[in-house]
């Protein structure tokens, strides 16, 4: 009798909690909160530096993360599930059940998980143009992302880069805040649309809140740009980069990325005219700000008045991250900041309530476990089409002396012999660029996908031949396709001081021309680089940014298979390092070249 009496009571405070609104339904939760489990909340550990897994149980944790490289100790699609649902289940077991979200940066697809399909980096999205591309490609990263039970990208980034020789450029849709705010929105909408696939939610993150692509040379790390500051007036950052915020805020973003940078020498993390007055009051974000990884420690001070500073400005989430200050630490600071009453506690239930309201609209409060179904969706051939489109859609032709696209012209003769050389002809791991399986990514077949060289063999026409002559001094033949470009890196590990091309890849040009033929160049990279003035000796030059794993889709422009409609979506000047407000450009923005 008594089994039937508490299944009925329990039928009948789940039927109520469902008839609550979500608003009451937190409040409710908010009132049995310790203020221990309330700091819990406030807490996102990557789980490479958990103590006990227990510890999302005692502690009532909030958030885990997967940083760049972060993976299970197998990094397989089933791991994925497994490392979830052990987080998640530890986090159910918690006094009051509160489910934990997990973020991750996929921010070029599922980016971390060997075998998941790689788009092309936000620069080369950016030269698309394209919102229904970048909607699509969001799309399916959120299909693979959920796929894994994780609930949470990092993603996108919507900086608008003006000096090149930030690490980060590649990150950026474009130099210019209006394509910024179009791509956003639509890279917004993808990430947290339900998939049609996968009823689970992944929610998004704006970032980083604000000016983190406008920094000043030499004010940022080791004195170059990243993480410098940014001087702009308030009224010119209200004009120029506060609109993309607002936009993605009006198309539903459920978080902001606090930045790095400095805001008039104040570190945004620490700025409450930032991220409450502008960003909550002004603007409305009704959403959470999470920090950067361990960036409340970057505020002038020690760690406790790092604490206190960054939430009474307004954070609601501290990746605290683990790895350089201890989580327990962070907690036992905030929780004495909190009896001290250096922080309020309207403060802390502002930003509790902030964050489960964003768990509940991401139904993880229904539905927080994950199965292995939809693991056949990461990697699908539909996901890798839409990517080899992102690839066509995305490259700029800067020039062409009638040799793209490639084709027989002398088919009585035989075969067009095309020699393809260069670093990046058969390199996954340089084509797909930072943020790829490893934090800064790596060379050659650090996953599935097809190599621009193996695209072109694949997709060759009739009367055309492939030969691989990595550095053009061997073979002979009518035009070299030589592939030259960056490796990987990311964040502050790009930062240059110059933007010259590599000697080794000039080489191989050189090589090519003294044996008498024509030559194509196709290069990889994050952002605009000195191809002034070597570009004259070049027959035809199309820039390719980062494509990502589906290198197929440079053959299709290449073949003519599709006529390119890739544009710059940041200018570039003639010296490089001179960035998007260069008074001397080589090729304006919105330059680029189709097939007569
Ligand atoms: C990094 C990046 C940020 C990323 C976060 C988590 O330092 O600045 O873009 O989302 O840490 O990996």
């Amino acid at each position: 009798m008594k089994y039937i009496l508490s299944f009925l009571i329990s039928l009948t405070l789940f039927s109520c909690q469902q008839t609550l609104s979500i608003e009451q339904r937190v409040d409710n939760i908010i009132a049995q909160m310790t203020t221990a489990e309330k700091v819990g909340q406030m807490t996102q550990i990557d789980h490479r530096f958990l103590d006990d897994h227990v510890d999302i149980t005692d502690y009532a944790i909030g958030s885990l993360l997967s940083g760049g490289g972060s993976h299970p100790k197998e990094n397989t699609l089933e791991a994925w599930v497994d490392l979830y649902n052990n987080y998640q289940e530890k986090a159910l077991a918690s006094r009051l059940g509160i489910p934990l979200i997990y973020g991750i940066d996929a921010v070029h697809g599922h980016n971390n998980v060997k075998g998941a399909t790689i788009f092309p980096h936000n620069i080369g999205l950016g030269a698309t143009g394209n919102s229904d591309i970048v909607r699509s490609v969001s799309e399916a990263t959120a299909s693979e992302v959920a796929a894994t039970g994780i609930n949470w990208t990092f993603a996108p980034c919507i900086a608008t880069p003006q000096d090149y020789r930030w690490g980060r450029t590649y990150e950026g849709f474009s130099s210019d805040p209006k394509v910024a705010l179009e791509l956003g929105v639509a890279a917004v909408e993808g990430y947290q649309s339900s998939t049609k696939k996968n009823p689970r939610k992944v929610i998004a993150c704006a970032k980083h809140f604000i000016g983190d692509g406008n920094t000043l040379f030499g004010t940022g790390m080791a004195n170059l740009v990243d993480r410098g500051n940014t001087i702009l007036s308030k009224e010119d950052l209200k004009k120029t980069l506060i609109p993309a915020y607002q936009a993605a805020i009006d198309a539903g973003v459920e978080t902001i990325m606090a930045s790095y940078n400095s805001w008039n020498g104040v570190k945004c993390h620490g700025s409450k005219e930032l991220l409450t007055d502008i960003l909550k009051e002004e603007m409305g974000f009704k959403g959470f700000v999470i920090s950067d990884w361990a960036g409340i420690d970057e505020i002038p001070g020690d760690y406790k008045s790092d604490i206190v500073t960054s939430i009474n400005a307004g954070m609601d989430m501290v990746m605290v991250s683990g790895e350089s200050e201890p989580y327990k630490k962070f907690m036992a600071l905030l929780t004495e900041a909190i009896e001290e009453k250096l922080i309020p506690m309207s403060r802390i239930d502002d930003a509790v309530s902030r964050i489960l309201k964003v768990k509940f609209r991401a139904g993880l409060f229904e539905d927080p476990l994950m199965d292995y179904n939809y693991l056949s969706e990461i990697g699908s051939d539909e996901n890798r089409e839409i990517a080899r489109d992102a690839v066509r859609q995305s490259i700029v032709v800067l020039k062409n002396e009638s040799i793209l696209p490639l084709s027989n012209t002398k088919i009585e003769a035989g075969d067009q012999k095309i020699v393809v050389a260069g670093r990046g002809a058969d390199n996954l791991g340089m084509q797909c660029g930072g943020w790829t399986i490893d934090w800064q990514g790596g060379q050659g077949n650090i996953t599935e996908g097809t190599t621009i060289l193996e695209g072109l063999i694949e997709n060759a026409p009739p009367g055309i031949e492939i030969v691989s002559d990595p550095l053009a001094n061997s073979v002979k033949g009518d035009v070299a396709l030589v592939i030259i470009g960056e490796d990987p890196y990311t964040e502050f590990f790009g930062d240059r001081d110059s933007l010259n091309l590599n000697e080794e890849d000039l080489q191989v040009i050189e090589n090519a021309k003294a044996q008498g033929m024509k030559v194509v160049v196709l290069l990889i990279s994050g952002r605009p680089m000195n191809i002034f003035p070597h570009i004259f000796n070049w027959d035809a030059f199309a820039a390719i940014w980062l494509p990502g794993s589906e290198g197929a889709g440079i053959s299709d422009v290449l073949f003519g298979n599709y006529n390119p409609t890739g544009r710059l979506s940041f200018p570039w000047p003639t010296q490089a390092e001179e960035g998007a407000n260069s008074s001397s450009v080589l090729y304006d923005m919105g330059a680029g070249l189709s097939y007569e």
